[in-house]
Parts: structure tokens; C-alpha cells; sequence
């Protein structure tokens, strides 16, 4: 089950992508990193990043808590930036948040930072898995927080759920984006990572993942339909995805075999 905090503080917006994801302080005097329902990609971005954050964290990554955070509108009445008003206005109510890392820098190849095969071949495995575009050396989505890797921005996996009727056709998808990948070159170890996925993802731990998903933000997904429902198509896709798993780890062994 996660948390829910309340927010109490605005504290900035953090302009990277274009989501306008926000520190916010709240109610425990945590610091939180809000994505905000209200924002352009919606709550599906939301259930993405709670399902696919919550599948790394049981593969065994590093992933920043996540909880829910309540936001009322009166907390963005006195910034001065239009869009951030209108943003947190629209997002009233249920956000997800992930717990704010103070003083990670993020991963940079050019920076001479470096990782364990265990942990990019995991990483790699993943990310096909969800079918994650966003871990790539110019969005790296990677940060370094007391040497160790923490691995946020899970918003744009799962793009299936933007259309489940090519959804039975996305399960067998070798997801040849993994060639972009910033670790892949050290990710020499995808059997073993294999291994490790098939040992810990299965009927109960996902459905106890997709059970933590709020209903509103599961009609998102497929208008109409009972979250219930909704709930069983994504685990699902995920067993059928799992059966189909080496379709997609030869494509990142390939991939990974060009590059050394
Ligand atoms: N938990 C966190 N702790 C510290 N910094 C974070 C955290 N989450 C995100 N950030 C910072 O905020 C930036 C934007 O967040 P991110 O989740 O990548 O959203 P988006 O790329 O959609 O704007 C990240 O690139 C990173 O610099
Ligand atoms: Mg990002």
C-alpha cells in the first residue's frame, strides 16, 4: 500500500520535460517530486508511472518511494506563473509523487559514471519490459544519490494503454528502441537479469501492484470500462508480455553485442 501525504508548500517547478513536475513540500515535512494529474499527459502518465515504477522496485532497482499526495487548490494561489497555477488547479485532488532525493546528480556518461553489469543488464530488462523510450544518454531519467543508481520517470512506459486494441499486437514487440538505452553497453548480463525478472514478477505481486492503482485514473485508460477489468488487462499483458520475454532479450542482446 503506498502513503498518502497531504501538500502543505510549493516549492519549485522543475522544467525539464514537459510535464512541469514540481518539489512539494507536505504534511510529514517530506520533500516530494509531484507529477501532476492535471498535466498535459494525463493520468495515464500516473498509473505509468505508479505500475511500471512499483514492477522496477520488485525486479529489485532502486526506485524513490512513491505515494499519493493530495493537492488542494489553494496551494498554487500565489505563484506568479500562470501555468503553474492553472496546472496545480487542475490536479486537485489525487497525485502521485516520488520521494525528492536531495543532492543526485544525474547518471552521465561523460562524466565518466559507471555501473554494474547487474544492475544495467536488470535495467535493460526492465525497460523492454515496459516498454520504457525514456533511459537514453540525452534523458538519462538515472540519478546518482549516494553513489547509488535510482531510476525515476516511468510516465511514458506502458504505451500500450494509450490503445488497447493494438495492445495484443505490442506483447510480442522486440522493442528495438532498446538500442538507445544508456546502460545497455554494460548490460552484459541479460540471461541472468531474465532469471531474476521470472523468480519475482508474477499473478499476485502484479495484481497487488495494479490493485494500488485508483479507479479514477484506471477509467483513463479505457473509458467505460470497470476498473476491475481494467486491473486484469493490464496484468495480463504483463504474464503474456513475461511468456514472451526472450523475443525482446535476444533483440537487447543483439543490441548490446553491436556496441562492444
Ligand atoms: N525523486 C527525485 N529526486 C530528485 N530529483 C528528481 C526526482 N524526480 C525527478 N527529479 C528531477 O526532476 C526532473 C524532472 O523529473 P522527471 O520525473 O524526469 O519528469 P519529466 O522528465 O517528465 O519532466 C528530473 O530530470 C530530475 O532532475
Ligand atoms: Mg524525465
Amino acid at each position: 500500500m503506498l502513503r498518502t501525504v497531504n501538500a502543505t508548500r510549493y516549492v519549485l517547478p522543475l522544467r525539464e520535460g514537459g510535464s512541469l513536475p514540481a518539489i512539494v513540500e507536505a504534511d510529514d515535512l517530506g520533500l516530494y517530486v509531484v507529477k501532476f494529474r492535471g498535466a498535459g499527459q494525463g493520468a495515464l502518465a500516473l498509473v505509468a508511472e505508479l505500475v511500471a515504477g512499483e514492477i522496477g522496485r520488485v525486479l529489485g532497482l532502486n526506485i524513490p518511494e512513491i505515494v499519493f499526495v493530495i493537492i488542494d487548490d489553494a496551494l498554487g494561489r500565489n505563484e506568479p506563473d500562470y501555468e503553474i497555477r492553472e496546472l496545480i488547479k487542475n490536479s486537485a485532488g489525487l497525485n502521485l509523487a516520488l520521494d525528492y532525493l536531495p543532492g543526485s546528480t544525474m547518471f552521465d556518461r561523460a562524466a565518466n559514471d559507471k555501473i554494474t553489469p547487474e544492475i544495467a543488464s536488470l535495467a535493460v530488462w526492465f525497460d523492454a519490459f515496459t516498454q520504457n523510450v525514456d533511459r537514453t544518454p540525452r534523458n538519462a531519467n538515472l540519478l546518482l544519490w549516494h553513489r547509488k543508481p535510482y531510476f525515476i520517470d516511468h510516465g511514458a512506459a506502458l504505451y500500450f494503454h494509450h490503445d488497447w486494441v493494438t495492445m495484443p499486437q505490442k506483447i510480442e514487440s522486440p522493442f528495438a528502441e532498446i538500442a538507445q538505452h544508456i546502460l545497455l553497453s554494460w548490460a552484459a548480463q541479460i540471461p541472468s537479469a531474465s532469471q531474476i525478472a521470472h523468480r519475482r514478477l508474477n499473478p499476485p505481486i502484479l495484481a497487488e501492484i495494479l490493485a494500488g492503482v485508483p479507479n479514477e485514473w484506471l477509467k483513463a485508460a479505457r473509458a467505460g470500462a470497470d476498473p476491475g477489468e481494467i486491473r486484469s488487462a493490464y496484468v495480463d499483458f504483463f504474464l503474456r508480455r513475461l511468456a514472451a520475454s526472450p523475443i525482446f532479450e535476444e533483440e537487447a542482446i543483439r543490441a548490446h553485442a553491436r556496441l562492444v
